[in-house]
Formats: C-alpha cells, structure tokens, sequence
C-alpha cells in the first residue's frame, strides 16, 4: 500500500527518495512521485503513473537537485489511477504534502477549502491537507504550528509529511493511524513508512507513536505527543539487510520466498523447544502467567493470515483444549460480539500494520479480553508493540505481495502456542511430544514437497486458459484449499473458490465441468474415505480433477484425474506441507498468464487503510 520516504540532508537526495520508493514497491501501488526543494528555494516535481522505474527515467532525465525532499508510492483510494492524482501534492508551489491514509472528512473541508479560493488539480482526499497547511500558514508564522493546526481538522487516518518552499531542511511529519519510522543519520535524517526505505542510509530509528508529531531537520529531531508535550522515543538498532535486488537465483520474489520455507521455518524453531517443551519466552516474557488461565481464544485476521487461523482452530479446539473464534478483522471490529471468560485476543499479521486487524487489537482492549497475543513477522510492527504477548515468526523479509513463508511460520507458531496453552489444559507429555517430534520434521519435510516444482510446473498450462477454479479440502485441509484459491485468484487472475469437500452438493457441484479444474487436497488422514466419496461426485459430473495427495492415499490418475503424490507426512503438520504444491501450482500459473507476480495487481503488501 501507500509508502513514504523523505530525507533531509547535506548532499543530495534525489537519488535516496527514488531508491527508498524502489524497496517500497513490494507493498503494492500503483504511482509514484517526488518533490525536492531546490537551492533556489523553488519545489520541483516530478510523478507518474505505474512503476517507480518509470519515475526514475523520467527524474534521470530531468535531474532533481536539493537536499530537502519527500517521495510517494500511491495505492489509489480516492480518485483513479492518474498522474494528477500521484502525490506530491503542492499548494500555491510552496507546501507539499506525501500522505499515507485515508482522511474522511475530505469533502467537507475540500468544500470549505474552495471557498477560501482554493482550487484542486486532483480528485484524492490528500489534496485538502497541502490546502490546508498553506491556508493555516497565512496565521502561523511557524510551519510547525500551521501542520498542527492543519491536522486538528482532520478525521481519518494519516501519516503525512509536509515540506514548506521557505523551511530548507526542514520537515514535519505527523502519525495517526499510518505508521512512520525516522531514520536518524549524521547531518542528516529521513523519515519513511517502513525502516525498508531506510536501510542503505541508516540502521537508527525512532518509531513514531500514534498521535505523534515530528519537526525534523539534518541536524535535530524533535518528536511532540498528541498532547503536543515533548517527548523522547527510543531509538532502535535494526540488523535488517535487505537487499531490493536480491531475488538471488530465482525470477520472482515469490519463487524465492517459496522455496526459503524449510530454512524459514527452522529458524522458527531455533531455539525455542528446550527439554520437550515450547520455552518459556517464546511468546515474550512472563507469558505463561497469562497463557495458563486461558479458556477461550479469539483469533482476528486478514487475508491468507486469516487462513493460518482457521487451520489453528483445528489445533486448539482438539488438542490444547479451549474454545476458540476465528474471524475476519474487519468484521470483528465493526460487530458486537460476546468476550468469553478468560479469552485471549490473538491477532495474526505478517505486517503487523494491517489496519483492520490493528484496529480490532485496539478494540479488544476496552473489550475485557484477559489479555492480547500476535503473530507477526516484523518486530517494529504496531500490533507487536501494542500487544501484550507477541510470537515473532522470523521468516525473514518477505516481499511477494501473496504471502507464503510468512504464512507456513505462522502455522509453526500457532502450533507452539497449542502446545503452550494445552499444557495447562490437560495435555499429557506424550501428546507434547508428539507433535514437537512432528515440528522437528517439518523443515525436511517442505524440502521434499519443494521437490515438486517441476512436475506442478508441468502441469500448469491446464490452468492458463481457464477463467474458473474450484479447492476442495476437509478438516485442517479446507483452510490450505482456501489459501490455495487466494494465491490463485491473487497471482494468476483465475477465479477459484474453496469449499469444504461435504458441502460440495449443497450448490458448487452445479458449477462442475471440464472447464472448471478442481484441485483437491488430501492427505492420508481420517476424513480420506469422506474425501474420496466427494471425488467421485465431482467424477460423476464430468468434472478433471488435479488430486494433491499421499501416495497411501491411493487415489489412481486416469482422463478425469490427474495425481500428483506430496510426501508422506505426520497428519499434524500435513497442512503446512500441502501449502506447499498449491504455492508452486499459483507460481507456475500466474508465470504462464504473464502476470506481474511480486506485486499484482490492485493489491498491496501491507494495507495500512480499512
Ligand atoms: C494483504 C496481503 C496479504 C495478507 C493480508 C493480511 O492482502 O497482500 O498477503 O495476507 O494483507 O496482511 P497481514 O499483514 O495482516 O498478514
């Protein structure tokens, strides 16, 4: 989604702008620009539409020269895909504003603004705030003061980062609802919405509070609070080294991130099984006084997050014996619901930032929950801080827009996170141990499952020219189908739904043709022989099916079917293995459809608006 980077500093920065917004394009946008503020003392800009390579051709042939500067990717809400519509967006060609959000009042003021005499060149909500800035820069002598003054009228959701034409080397950057990350250098300092911008000019930042302001400058940082108190936030060392161009040996980033899992999840499990027991930190300090009198979980997620949810259910429902709720935050948010006796909110999040889910985070907390757990893989992330209990997923970077590692580590923390509760719920050591044993194969096992990516890629030109799709699974398996119908539908454009197999007849077999592949997922588990039974439905209706299952399965291929056997594994961790061939078949398909992969489109990494 949206994505801001600013610096102001001795040398130039063009060229820090453009590689920021370079290392923001996984989040999903759809234009780009920058501004910088010349030695004359005038703003030149320059935007366009679609990639940020294209704004880099178009700044390399123009060059842009000043030290004081701020750049934007735009993920269109308000108002089409156009250049007018990129940010930034100047007034009177003195005060440019990038904005990350959604201010909701935006008619009203862009009302009250034109009759100031005002006039808009763009049809987004975040032209009103340059208006508005300017306007309240005619009673502010201190720029400061104005954006303060500015922002008091706004409603909605913004990180925003306002430069003035006679304010060298000044900027003011305001956080409500969009997160914002300073970057603190030597005789210079730069501001973004994700540290990623960042990392080549500096490993400092300062992360920004929900109501703060800052007024920053190449040499100072001056950070106040909602209340406009000075105050002092902490500054963190990142160890973060990514590297934009790394997709190393692969073509797309997804590809590479596919086949990271098995390292991906070793690392999530480094450490954090000691003597047979998930260790006693991994959910952070002091979190066993909180685990152990949960009686209810509530999960709230996003997107294929969502997903790792609903496989968790499964697992804690049968295994670690509490009750547990899964739903989509947005919904979640917006519903009353009942807050079971000694109910833990759990939000999952690859971002951290999403806002739906942050929102419902914040919600739980007038709500009575017991307390507050995430899973999340970026440590600086809002939901981390602002849980109470946070699970880090250490996936590493994942910059494919359709996420996957993120996704299979967060199936190995929630499994930890069954086994943390179930031990004060009555699960024996035996059962303990069987399903650590279980994890400890896991990394293997996603390696053998790898092994599969030439004969899926085989088999993905089957699915180029269809428009239609349909993912079958039961049990832990109907929540992998879903996950698999997303990647689908996300990277390849072909339409696919999932159904659990028993509720096939109760509308989706009409669907059925030769013309709508059915890809079903069966491992050898104890809803097989009910599975099967919808096999031969689809079968009987003329349907082609593509079967993911365990060789014992002993599903045989013939016109209707093609079999393609994922390796044997233990029931528990079957989910996770099977992400694995619905990836790849995603992959292989969406590279035959020529699609942009790493970012397609309309979507974003990391949605930061509701
Ligand atoms: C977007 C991403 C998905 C992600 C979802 C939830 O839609 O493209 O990959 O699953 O957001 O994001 P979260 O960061 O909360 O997991």
């Amino acid at each position: 989604m949206c994505g801001i980077v600013g610096a102001t500093s001795e040398r130039r920065i063009s060229e820090i702008l453009l590689e920021g917004l370079k290392r923001l394009e996984y989040r999903g946008y759809d234009s780009a620009g920058l501004a910088v503020l010349n030695d004359q003392g005038v703003i030149e800009s320059v935007r366009r539409t679609g990639k940020v390579q294209a704004l880099k051709d178009a700044v390399g042939e123009h060059p842009l020269s000043g030290t004081t500067g701020i750049a934007h990717t735009r993920w269109a809400t308000h108002g089409g895909v156009t250049e007018a519509n990129a940010h930034p967006h100047i007034s009177d060609d003195c005060i440019a504003v990038v904005h990350n959000g959604i201010i909701e009042n935006h008619e009203k003021l862009r009302e009250q603004l034109k009759g100031l005499g005002y006039t808009f060149a763009s049809d987004t909500d975040t032209e009103v705030i340059c208006h508005l800035v300017h306007h309240e820069r005619k009673t502010h002598d201190d720029l400061f003061e104005a954006v303060q003054a500015a922002i008091k009228q706004l409603e909605g959701a913004y990180g925003t980062v306002v430069m003035d034409c006679r304010e060298p080397g000044r900027l003011v950057v305001a956080r409500s609802g969009s997160p914002l990350v300073i970057g603190l250098g030597i005789g210079e300092n730069f501001i973004a919405s994700d540290q990623l911008a960042l990392l080549p000019v500096t490993h400092k930042f300062m992360y920004l509070e929900e109501g703060d302001m800052a007024d920053i400058n190449r040499t100072e940082v001056k950070v106040y609070d909602a209340k406009g108190t000075r105050v002092e936030r902490d500054i963190h060392e990142s160890d973060g080294n990514y590297d934009a161009g790394g997709k190393g040996e692969y073509r797309h980033f997804m590809l590479k991130e596919i086949h990271e899992q098995p390292s991906a999840v070793r690392n999530a499990l480094e450490g954090r099984i000691v003597d047979g027991h998930v260790a006693d930190d991994v959910f952070g300090n002091g979190s066993l006084e909180l685990l152990k009198d949960i009686e209810h979980v509530q999960i709230v997620a996003c997107g294929t997050s969502y997903h790792a949810g609903m496989v968790a259910r499964y697992w804690l429902e049968s295994m670690a014996g509490v009750s547990c709720n899964v739903e989509i935050a947005s919904e979640f948010r917006y519903r009353t619901s009942h807050v079971h006796r000694n109910s833990l909110l759990v939000t999952i999040s690859q971002s951290g930032e999403t806002a739906d889910t942050l929102a419902a985070l914040r919600l739980s907390k007038e709500l009575g929950y017991k307390g507050s757990l995430t899973i999340c893989n970026v440590s600086t992330s809002s939901m981390v801080r602002e849980s109470d209990l946070a699970y880090m997923t250490r996936a590493g970077t994942e910059i494919g827009v359709a996420s996957t590692k993120a996704f299979t580590t967060q199936l190995v923390g929630l499994l930890m996170l069954t086994l943390a509760i179930g031990q004060f719920r009555g699960m024996s050591a035996e059962q303990q141990e069987t399903v650590i044993k279980s994890l400890k194969t896991l990394p293997a096992k996603l390696e053998e499952a790898l092994l599969l990516s030439d004969a899926i890629e085989a088999l993905a030109p089957e699915f180029a020219d269809k428009f239609h799709s349909l993912f079958l699974g039961r049990g832990t398996q109907y929540p992998i189908a879903m996950e698999g119908a997303l990647k689908l539908k996300e990277i390849s454009y072909i339409h696919a739904e999932a159904y659990a197999a028993g509720e096939l007849k109760h509308g989706p077999l009409a669907l059925i043709d030769a013309d709508m592949p059915v890809i079903v997922v069966a491992p050898n588990d104890e809803l097989l022989e009910k599975l099967k039974s919808n096999v031969e439905e689809v079968r009987a209706r003329g349907g082609i099916m593509y079967v993911f299952a365990d060789k014992d399965a002993h599903f045989k291929g013939d016109n209707s079917m093609r079999v393609i056997n994922v390796t044997h594994c233990d029931e528990l961790i079957a989910p996770i293995v099977y992400t694995i061939p619905l990836q790849l078949l995603s992959y292989f398909v969406a590279i035959i459809k020529g699609t942009d992969v790493d970012q397609p489109r309309n979507l974003a990494k990391s949605v930061t608006v509701e």
